[in-house]
């Protein structure tokens, strides 16, 4: 088959997906056939056919990774790699995520998810619960858009101002190490630690080359490393993936392994945190893309 490479998107990742789609169809055309299709609308483009081609998606955020672009495709009847719509759509939603995975005995943040029109929190509910040192977030997008870190009532009250829309998620802010985990066909590959030189591993320091510095592997005995693949192996599974994923996690001071979120269509160049994790486990960035797409083309 022909390997589609979907990437763009309307999403607030857009730039993000097409440096992602530029480099997996670099090293997609090394082994296959491919087209590149950048995508501009939250529709399936018609030049992919269930007869000739396969989809390899690299759209993040809404309508990518949420379950939008993969139902259109199990519709048309499309082979794609990755999760399915339904574990897409689970796991943009960072609480049932953490609920799902706590479930099965992986630890999470503590935390408050609210609708800003519905049933929007005071300041003082939240400090009760989880105390002034916070962080707020969408509760379904990726990149860190729309994140807030909070040090006190101010700054909070301020937040929460400007949450208007959708669903927002407040959490206990972790002061510890910040971890990601590939998974790939259920079995977890290295796990890279995340150095931000600014504390904070947002948007800039995700995106700017030198902002942060990458560990990988990171430094853990082999039982607590086992221990943390298994947590990222059983969160995979908790919410029915498939394919592949990246896994995020708090390590704590405390030695506590606390769930962040599951990116189902992570960022993938070269550098991104899912290739660093694979080449911890000996798969380089041509190989890691043929063993994400086999599944699709079987
Ligand atoms: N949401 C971005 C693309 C990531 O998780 O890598
Ligand atoms: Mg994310």
């Amino acid at each position: 088959p022909i390997i589609a490479i979907l990437a763009g998107g309307t999403s607030s990742e857009r730039e993000v997906s097409l440096n992602s789609g530029e480099a997996c169809a670099a090293a997609l055309a090394k082994h296959f056939p491919v087209e590149h299709i950048i995508i501009d609308r939250n529709a399936l483009p018609a030049a992919i056919s269930p007869a000739r081609h396969v989809v390899f998606s690299t759209l993040h955020g809404t309508f990518g990774e949420d379950g939008g672009m993969q139902r259109l495709l199990e519709e048309a009847g499309i082979h794609y790699a990755g999760c399915d719509a339904a574990s897409s759509a689970f796991t943009m939603d960072k609480t049932r995520t953490k609920r799902a995975a706590a479930a099965r005995g992986v630890r999470t943040i503590a935390g408050l998810t609210f609708s800003a029109r519905h049933n929007k929190p005071s300041a003082t509910q939240i400090i009760a619960q989880l105390g002034p040192d916070l962080v707020l977030k969408p509760n379904d997008e990726g990149s860190s858009v729309g994140l807030h870190i909070i040090e006190n009532r101010a700054q909070l009250d301020t937040a929460l101002d400007t949450a208007r829309d959708g669903d927002w998620l407040v959490e206990r802010r972790i002061h510890g190490r910040e971890l990601a985990v590939g998974v790939l066909n259920g079995r977890a590959m290295g796990i890279v630690e995340i150095r931000p030189k600014s504390g904070i591993y947002d948007y800039e320091s995700k995106y700017t080359a030198g902002k942060t510095d990458y560990l990988a592997p990171a430094p853990f005995d082999d039982a607590t490393a086992a221990v943390i693949r298994r947590n990222a192996e059983v969160a995979f599974e908790a919410c029915g993936c498939r394919d592949f994923a990246r896994i995020d996690f708090f390590f704590t001071p405390e030695n506590e392994i606390l769930l962040i979120e599951i990116n189902t269509l992570p960022g993938m160049t070269a550098t991104s945190l899912l290739p660093k994790s694979a080449a911890c486990a000996g798969l380089d960035f041509e190989n890691l893309l043929r063993e994400m797409v086999a599944p699709a083309i079987a």
